[in-house]
């Protein structure tokens, strides 16, 4: 009996690993701009040709033309299968491996993934009902109220939020008439099962302002709803539970939306709640996200580090909120990123300061900030005494329980150096106080380890069967049709509609030209990319192509590391007009060569053909031609 390795330890990896890490732990990398770069280890070279696109986890050599994704790059390393490098991530990230026996019913899996994407469907659908509830009459008291907190159209649109009526069973009614069973409805947390009575069910949000929250790809995994009259005797926010859908510990609120950001700004701003998120998006800090009043943890640290390589805290100023900064600060250090903690006013969130004093009150205050082990000193230093040698010793102690935890050796030896300034005392005191905390760490490290260990032989949880072979893509063409010729224009191709969603809209409305998209792996690249657009889900294609075997492809990698038209911002004019030209230039080119092809056919055709079928012929060649000469005009006029 085969065994298949279970989908969701493949999914587990793809969320918890970094490929920027993984590589790093082969070839030394270099952070250039958003990208990291490495001398590839494929091939020999001294100056680094081989990129790593960190938000995409894919990477590709310019050299030697290998790319793929955090699977295909172990497999090669190892010199191993795909099996081999999943069972080595496994091991490297302390994920126990499940396997799937081939005896499991393939139907069962089928059914298992329908039921998966009908819960997501319901996901999306309920928050446009709860956002159109919004408008209803009866929602007055939740405008007023959102009004109250300042929240203005714009953000109400921009963060889908909506209103869940003062009723038992609004949504389940809704629901069952929109063709979802109870059980989906129970299943994705929207309603609540009566207990021990299997066939009632109530709604679990009601009379409550209704925010969605969505995963990394921007689609709806749960929701969180706020009370709107602060009642003591029910909880602020009701939220979704725990469940194969909404995992807490892996979701930033308003990642999705923040993440392009973070380039730009060079930071993601970590808050506390929803509200300080929405507060912060409308003073114009769009990189803000938060971890929604849970704890912080290393798969939050992991998913920022994806897209950025800087955190600045903006916690609530009182006891509990420093004590979360420094809990976090511990964790995102130890993911290698940069850190800064914003100082705000005692029991002020970022939420309360906009409200108060505005975007120029937001924006000044989150503009204050101090790296953070500088704070983790400051708050150590609280309510001691530097004179007293104990105090001293305590306030180093807490202070290198930070620092030790910093991968980077340079940087941890400068913050090591620079506390020893702080407290005048010598370096490699210091130093070894450090590397005696280090090791305890490693040593609390194997302990879990071992633990890991004996949880990994315990009984196998359900699993999944192996993945079934994807779908036929759309229009296709078969391969021998188009030669080499067309390649460069269908990556072009590839590089705009992956890159600019209007451009896939163009290529969408083209269906001559989606005809000649060939049967191989760049035109199913395309396809994938298309078919994603037309089923409103354009933003997860380029995710879905890096986690894809496609990938592997040396072209399709190019273009997933780097765009052609990355300098280009379809929002500027100019901008615009030269994709739209590209655009058509690409997709004439296309109609060209195959117009070429057909003229050729054509003209053998004709060499033995009769005289009635000749002059038939002869019509549609000069039909062909003309048409050839217009786009030749146009391609003309194009350049
Ligand atoms: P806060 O109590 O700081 O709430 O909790 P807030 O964001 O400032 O909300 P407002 O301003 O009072 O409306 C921070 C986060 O913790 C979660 C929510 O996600 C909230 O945004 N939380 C809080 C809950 O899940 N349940 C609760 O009862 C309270
Ligand atoms: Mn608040």
């Amino acid at each position: 009996m085969a065994a298949y390795i279970s989908e969701d330890v493949i999914e587990e990896i793809r969320r918890r690993a970094d490929l920027v890490d993984i590589v790093g732990a082969f070839c030394e990398t270099k952070k250039r701009g958003q990208d990291y770069w490495a001398c590839c280890p494929y091939h020999k070279e001294k100056t680094p040709s081989f990129k790593i696109n960190a938000q995409r986890q894919v990477f590709y050599c310019f050299g030697c033309k290998k790319s793929g994704n955090l699977f295909h790059f172990v497999r090669d390393m190892l010199n191993t299968d795909f099996v081999g490098a999943v069972e080595w991530l496994a091991q490297r990230l302390g994920i126990t491996m499940r396997y799937a026996q081939s005896d499991i019913n393939p139907a069962e899996h089928n059914e298992k993934r329908r039921r998966h994407e009908e819960g997501m469907r319901l996901l999306q659908e309920s928050a446009i009902h709860f956002r159109m509830l919004l408008n209803s009459p009866e929602a007055e008291a939740a405008r007023s109220y959102l009004r109250a907190r300042g929240i203005d159209q714009e953000a109400i649109e921009k963060f889908g939020i909506g209103y869940a009526a003062k009723s038992w069973d609004e949504l389940l009614e809704w629901g069952q008439n929109a063709g979802f069973k109870p059980e989906t409805l129970v299943e994705t947390g929207l309603c609540i099962r009566k207990e021990g009575e299997k066939e009632h069910c109530y709604d679990r949000f009601r009379n409550r302002l209704v925010f969605p929250i969505c995963d990394s790809l921007g689609k709806v995994v749960g929701f969180s709803a706020r009370i709107l009259d602060d009642d003591p005797k029910s909880p602020k926010y009701v939220n979704s539970p725990e469940s194969e859908f909404f995992q807490k510990g892996s979701i930033l609120y308003g990642l999705h939306l923040a993440r392009t950001e973070f380039a730009k700004q060079g930071y993601a701003l970590l808050c506390e709640g929803q509200m300080d998120v929405i507060a912060c998006h409308q003073a114009g800090l769009q990189n803000a996200v938060a971890a929604q009043g849970t704890a912080f943890t290393s798969e939050h640290a992991r998913l920022l580090k994806k897209s950025t390589s800087e955190v600045h805290l903006a916690f609530d100023g009182d006891q509990a909120g420093s004590a979360a900064t420094l809990r976090t600060i511990g964790i995102l250090l130890e993911e290698n990123l940069a850190c800064n903690v914003i100082a705000l006013p005692e029991n002020q969130d970022p939420d309360g300061i906009y409200r108060i004093g505005g975007s120029q009150a937001l924006k000044q205050m989150m503009s204050q900030h101090e790296p953070a082990v500088p704070f983790a000193f400051r708050m150590a230093c609280k309510d001691k005494d530097l004179q007293l040698p104990e105090d001293k010793s305590a306030v180093v102690t807490e202070v290198l329980n930070f620092i030790a935890r910093i991968p980077d050796t340079v940087a941890r030896t400068a913050h090591a150096q620079w506390l020893a300034q702080q407290l005048r005392l010598p370096e490699n005191v210091l130093f070894d106080s450090l590397q005696a905390i280090i090791r305890q760490h490693l040593q609390a490290s194997q302990r879990q380890s071992s633990y890991q260990q004996r949880e990994a032989q315990a009984p196998l949880s359900p699993a999944f069967a192996p993945a079934q072979p994807a779908a036929p893509p759309p229009f296709s063409m078969p391969e021998q049709h188009f030669n080499d010729a067309s390649r460069p224009m269908l990556l072009n191709i590839l590089d705009m509609i992956m890159h600019f969603q209007l451009c896939a809209q163009k290529m969408l409305n083209c269906s001559d030209v989606q005809k000649l998209i060939p049967d191989n792996p760049l035109g199913h690249a395309i396809n994938l990319v298309l078919a994603a657009c037309e089923q409103e889900e354009w933003q997860m294609a380029e995710q879905n192509l890096a986690d894809s075997e496609l990938v592997n492809d040396p072209d399709i990698g190019r273009v997933l590391a780097e765009s052609g038209y990355r300098h280009l911002d379809p929002e500027q004019k100019k901008d615009l007009v030269i994709l739209e030209k590209a655009m058509q230039d690409c997709q004439n080119r296309l109609r060209l060569l195959e117009l070429n092809e057909k003229i050729s056919a054509l003209q053998s055709q004709l060499q033995g053909a009769d005289a009635e079928t000749g002059r038939l012929l002869l019509q549609e060649y000069q039909k062909l031609s003309e048409s050839k000469n217009q786009l030749k005009k146009s391609l003309a006029a194009c350049s």
